[in-house]
């Protein structure tokens, strides 16, 4: 890759401030994306990925959420610096956001069609709205765009309220979107239309788009490059071949051991034993290590990001000695 980051994110440490005092959620996340690229970003529920996303956009619940350390770079630029009128400058425009929970994102009070034409408001415009509105309504799937204009939101499926807010996030051709189980509301053919979709804007205007998802399938099929979270921590990123030709981490062939096959005769379904960690109860060394089948001496402590090949990155004692000898 010798295109310079678009998005380039470093050392991103997330907390929750308790009663306890704070709970780190992430530590230390760093991945990058280039112009043009799907960036998938997976890991079961609750690893840390909506939380991450947040941050990026300075978007963390409020009183609470925090930012104990990190950088994130767009073109260059420090976001996390950036004062609130800056921020706002970057969001719907730079980078939008589909949000995992469209109910909460869009207000009730007000017609799909007043909360379309906000998009504008913050960001100059040239070219004829209505079109550009009707264009991507259809695009997204409804046949109708007038009707839905029309609607509040409780009107709405929730499936049809994330086909409005992917129509929102794509109003104003961003260099990056932020896809956070984008599809995961909608039935299979939608999904696809969808995908499709993004792939267009990826391929119009190098629209790069960080997608968060469980779906290892939507993974294997529109992603480029991918970051495996695990508790808080990336454990592995790699090209998307590689991830599927040659997974590396213990629990990223966990991940890819527990999918159903499609191929008659191999329908073994392997599931991870164990549970994922709540954060406050996050074990010292490697998180993954009371649930690996080769969890070893070294495990307790924390495994730094190993190289193993130009596009393969591990963060595993088990490719330690590969490296170091
Ligand atoms: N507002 C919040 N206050 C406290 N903890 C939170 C909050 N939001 C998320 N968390 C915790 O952060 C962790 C990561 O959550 P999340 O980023 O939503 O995971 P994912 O998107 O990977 O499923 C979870 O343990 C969750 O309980
Ligand atoms: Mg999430």
């Amino acid at each position: 890759m010798n295109k310079m980051p678009l998005l380039s994110v470093s050392d991103l440490t997330v907390a929750f401030e308790t009663d306890d005092g704070d709970i780190a959620i992430t530590d230390q996340v760093s991945f990058q994306i280039s112009p043009g690229e799907i960036f998938g970003l997976v890991g079961e529920s609750g690893c840390g990925k909506t939380v991450t996303a947040l941050a990026l956009l300075k978007l963390l619940p409020m009183p609470g959420g925090k930012i104990l350390s990190g950088r994130v770079l767009l073109r260059g630029r420090d976001i996390l610096s950036l004062d609130p009128e800056g921020v706002r400058d970057v969001r719907g425009k730079s980078i939008s956001m589909i949000f995992q929970e469209p109910a909460a994102a869009l207000n009730p009070l007000l017609t799909v069609e007043r909360q379309i034409m906000e998009c504008f408001d913050y960001h100059p415009f040239e070219g004829d709205k209505n079109k550009r509105i009707l264009d991507l309504l259809h695009r997204v799937g409804f046949p109708d765009p007038h009707r839905i204009l029309a609607a509040y939101p409780h009107e709405l499926s929730g499936g049809m309220l994330q086909r409005v807010m992917i129509a929102m996030a794509l109003i104003m051709k961003p260099d990056l979107i932020i896809a956070d189980e984008p599809t995961t509301a909608l039935d299979v053919t939608v999904q696809a239309q969808i995908m499709e979709l993004l792939v267009e804007m990826k391929q119009e205007t190098d629209t790069s788009i960080l997608l968060i998802t469980h779906n290892l399938g939507l993974i294997a099929q529109y992603a480029d490059r991918l970051a495996v979270m695990y508790a808080g921590r990336i454990v592995e990123e790699s090209s998307v071949q590689a991830f599927l030709d040659n997974p590396l981490h213990p629990y990223t062939k966990g991940l890819l051991d527990a999918l159903p096959k499609l191929t008659i005769g191999e329908s073994e379904i392997v599931p991870i034993p164990g549970q994922v960690p709540q954060p406050r109860d996050y074990a010292v060394g490697c998180r993954f290590r009371d649930r690996c089948g080769k969890a070893f001496a070294r495990c307790i402590e924390k495994p730094p990001l190993y190289h193993v090949a130009e596009d393969q990155q591990v963060a595993c004692f088990l490719y330690a000695q590969r490296i170091e000898s």
